[in-house]
């Protein structure tokens, strides 16, 4: 599904800086994966590329067997929009549109006939627990609402990737869950791929896999058993290792 080959990334600038360096790993069809790091590391940095926002200095980044950075503009623009889904940090809603208005958005950028984007806007809706909400403004509703708005509108269209950073960081740690168990059952029942930026180590726990970077190097990966308990504890333990602010590290939430 992904393939990241041998990427490193130069930010030029008056002093260049590198914030990523030979950085290699693959993400199967249907994988869960998380991306941990201290502050700095270079997350947002690698999510960035595979959201096509930003390119590589050098190495390839392979969707579904495309070189996106082999597309052209016009297409990258409607790869972005059909395959890939976003869920932003700060959720990104229109505050002008109504929440059906904003889950739909997708569509509505693809020309899709409106039966068709009710239907489905229904359909995810009801499924993420927001159908009641689906008339009123961004403003009229709560954090845990929005980021679940966001996550209708990253997902409304089936993109075969869904990207997320720091989904859980404007929530509480109940909402941080729902969202969490949300996302880990679209993962499983619609087998979507899903890649996530967090510094949540409970977050983290609901992923099947959690690479971390360091310094822009890939540090190590460890993989969920069956157990989510025993993960989040090596989570811990391995952030530990990795060092970076404690404040990174948000303990005793499991
Ligand atoms: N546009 C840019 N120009 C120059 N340097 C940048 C740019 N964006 C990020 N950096 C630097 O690259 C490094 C990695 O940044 P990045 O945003 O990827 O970190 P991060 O792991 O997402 O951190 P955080 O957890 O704080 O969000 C940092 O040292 C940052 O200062
Ligand atoms: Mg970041």
């Amino acid at each position: 599904m992904l393939e990241v080959q041998h990427v490193s990334k130069i930010y030029e600038g008056k002093i260049a800086y590198k914030a990523l360096t030979d950085i290699q790993f693959t993400i199967e069809d249907g994988e869960f994966v998380g991306i941990m790091g201290p502050s700095g590391s270079g997350k947002t940095t690698l999510l960035n590329m595979i959201a096509t926002i930003d390119r590589p200095t050098t190495g390839e980044i392979l969707i579904g067997n495309r070189n996106i950075n082999k597309l052209r503009k016009n297409e990258l623009a409607e790869f972005r929009r059909r395959e890939l889904g976003f869920v932003f940090q700060d959720f990104n809603l229109l505050n002008t549109l109504t929440i059906e208005e904003n889950i739909v958005l997708p569509l509505t950028l693809d020309g899709r006939p409106v039966r068709e984007m009710k239907q489905k806007a229904a359909a995810i809706a009801e499924r993420l627990g927001i159908s009641s909400i689906m008339n009123k403004r961004t403003y009229e509703i709560s954090g845990g609402q929005a980021q679940r708005t966001a996550i209708a509108r990253a997902m409304i269209h089936s993109p075969q990737l869904l990207l997320a950073d720091e989904p859980t960081g404007n929530l509480d740690s109940k909402s941080a869950r729902d969202v969490m168990e949300m996302l880990e059952q679209l993962n499983q029942e619609e087998k979507k791929t899903m890649m996530l930026v967090t510094h949540d180590a409970v977050a983290a726990s609901y992923c099947s896999r959690v690479i971390f970077i360091r310094d822009g190097h890939l540090y190590s990966e460890i993989h969920r058993g069956e157990n989510r308990q025993a993960f989040f504890q090596k989570i811990i333990d391995t952030l530990s290792l990795l060092g970076g602010h404690s404040s990174d590290i948000s303990s005793i939430r499991v």
